[in-house]
């Protein structure tokens, strides 16, 4: 059910924009619904059918948003920090709006693709256990790959008693290569090399459920996903 106030539904779409700004817009006489001037900020309005323009534009009503985000190095994954800066502070103004969160972590010095949104189902389906999402990884490390790890990723390895679920490993170099995970354990890709004798020296998430990290986003760099990305992402 989307039916909702006039003044909360222009402040979670208009970025920046409070709900004192909202109601000041409305008594301005700049927020019409369906064609005739907004009567009030508690005016109950449907926007998936209600046409509401502000300032004479459409309002362009999303539901919810999906961003792509390419994290730098010494960045957080989370909403606040009291130390860190967040993913969250590298968002545009023009990609802000309450409820954000990023969908799942990855370490402070892990870079590459991470997806924030307000969707919290979607997000809750991508994370769960039981969804293997696949993600890709590139990982370099300190020492040459051993000939078998590409067996040994596939057959999973036990970290804290328990065993991986297979994870496909592709040899790019010497010492690099690109990761396929289906969960997301803690510190889990350098917990599985340590778990052979190597040790990961960079990591960078390159891709979720298909959707590759666009590779004209620079690290601090975010922007919407398109609609045939999403549609990977709901597909699973
Ligand atoms: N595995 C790790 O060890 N770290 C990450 O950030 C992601 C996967």
């Amino acid at each position: 059910m989307s039916v909702q106030r006039l003044d909360k539904l222009l402040s979670s779409q208009i970025p920046e924009l409070s709900r004192k700004d909202a109601r000041e817009l409305i008594k301005r006489g700049e927020v019409s619904v369906n064609g005739a001037p907004a009567a009030s900020p508690v005016q109950k309005v449907d926007p998936e059918r209600d046409s509401v323009s502000v300032g004479g534009r459409e309002l362009g009503y999303k539901k919810h948003l999906y961003i792509m985000l390419n994290k730098p190095a010494g960045v957080v994954c989370a909403t606040r920090d009291g130390l860190s800066p967040t993913v969250m502070n590298l968002l545009p103004p023009s990609l802000r709006r309450s409820g954000l969160f990023p969908a799942g972590r990855l370490d402070k010095d892990t870079t590459g693709f991470v997806l924030i949104t307000d969707d919290g189902a979607l997000a809750h389906r991508i994370l769960s256990p039981r969804s293997h999402v696949p993600k890709k990884y590139e990982v370099t490390l300190r020492d040459p790959i051993s000939p078998d790890s590409e067996r040994r990723f596939s057959e999973g390895i036990v970290l804290g008693g328990e065993p991986t679920l297979p994870a496909e490993l592709k040899k790019l170099g010497e010492r690099s290569c690109e990761l396929i995970l289906h969960e997301g354990k803690y510190h889990q890709i350098k917990r599985m090399f340590s778990a052979l004798g190597n040790e990961v020296t960079a990591l960078r998430r390159v891709g979720i459920a298909g959707i590759k990290l666009d590779p004209g986003l620079e690290e601090g760099q975010a922007r919407e996903l398109t609609e045939g990305e999403l549609n990977k992402l709901i597909k699973g």
